[in-house]
């Protein structure tokens, strides 16, 4: 469907805050989930570029999306030059969205870059999900610098802890934000938490062998690459470690974006 542009503004280097105006009949995203946005005057490029939810709003007057993305290609540049008024085709929600617990005691996020954008959404609906008891969200963010830890305000309204790291030490721990959280992983070993993650393949991979052996439950969204966005293509496909009953390859737009951390084959 056609979205209108209500805001679209630069909010660091490269990164921008996109807020779009959709019809009523959109469905409510579950975090985790991403929509295929494009520009509907251009055939080039053709393909919509996937984009994980970072804030939607049903009231009575409207129903709006936010999406958080940063610049790094074609498809991102035409997106970052349109102006409050313009039009954006946006589709889905699609794929898996993130399982979660109420009943969690410990909630732990990881992200790194712009990976923030899905985890923020998601950290915002466990906050609600667990407002009446006393659940601990805690967040480790890293980014190369302290300018492009974006979103961290939101963050810190959200959780109770938020953890940086920056490559060049301009903010929190210096180092890969990996790093910082292997020096707490024996706080989270108990069946109550549950950890979520969402950033670059090498931190997810980096992750995993973290968690290799682990019982707590650890689910993360991949960022691939992706097409047709519908499970057409097979542009998308990852690797699987045993397959589960599904296969040696699942599609990230359809069987994913989400996947529990063991189940994939890092190659
Ligand atoms: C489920 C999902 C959720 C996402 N959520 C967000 C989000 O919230 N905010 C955001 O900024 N981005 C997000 N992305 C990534 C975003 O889709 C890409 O950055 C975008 O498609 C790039 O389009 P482009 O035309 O600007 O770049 P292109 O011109 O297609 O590519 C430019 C460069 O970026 C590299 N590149 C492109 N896409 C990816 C990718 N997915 N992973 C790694 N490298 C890539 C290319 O190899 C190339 O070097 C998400 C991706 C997925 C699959
Ligand atoms: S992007 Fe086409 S199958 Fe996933």
């Amino acid at each position: 469907m056609n979205g209108k542009i209500v805001r679209n503004e630069q909010i660091s280097a490269g990164h921008f805050l996109l807020r779009v105006k959709l019809a009523e009949s959109f469905k409510t995203p579950m975090p985790g989930q991403f929509v295929m946005m494009r520009d509907p005057g251009r055939i080039d490029p053709l393909l919509g570029r996937p984009f994980g939810v970072y804030g939607f709003e049903r009231s009575q007057e409207e129903v709006t999306v936010e999406i958080l993305y940063k610049v790094v290609g074609k498809g991102t540049l035409l997106l970052s030059k349109l102006r409050e008024g313009d039009f954006v085709v946006v589709l889905g929600p699609y794929g898996r969205a993130f399982d979660t617990h109420p009943e969690a005691g410990k909630v732990v996020f990881i992200c790194g870059g712009i990976g923030v954008a899905p985890i923020t959404y998601l950290a915002e609906h466990y906050r609600s999900l667990t407002a009446a008891r006393d659940a601990e969200l805690i967040c480790y963010y890293g980014a190369s610098k302290a300018e492009n830890l974006v979103g961290i305000k939101e963050l810190k309204r959200i959780c109770g802890r938020v953890i940086t790291s920056t490559d060049d030490g301009s903010h929190g721990f210096q180092g890969l934000i990996t790093e910082r959280f292997s020096a707490d992983i024996s706080l989270y070993d108990t069946g109550s938490s549950k950890i979520y993650a969402c950033g670059p393949r090498s931190m997810l991979k980096e992750l995993s062998e973290l968690m290799a052996g682990s019982s707590v439950f650890c689910q993360i969204l991949m960022e691939e690459r992706m097409a047709c966005g519908v499970g057409a293509c097979l542009g998308c496909t990852v690797l699987l470690k045993d397959g589960g009953g599904r296969g040696e390859r699942a599609r990230v737009c359809v069987d994913g974006p989400v996947f529990d951390i063991g189940d994939i084959h890092w190659g």
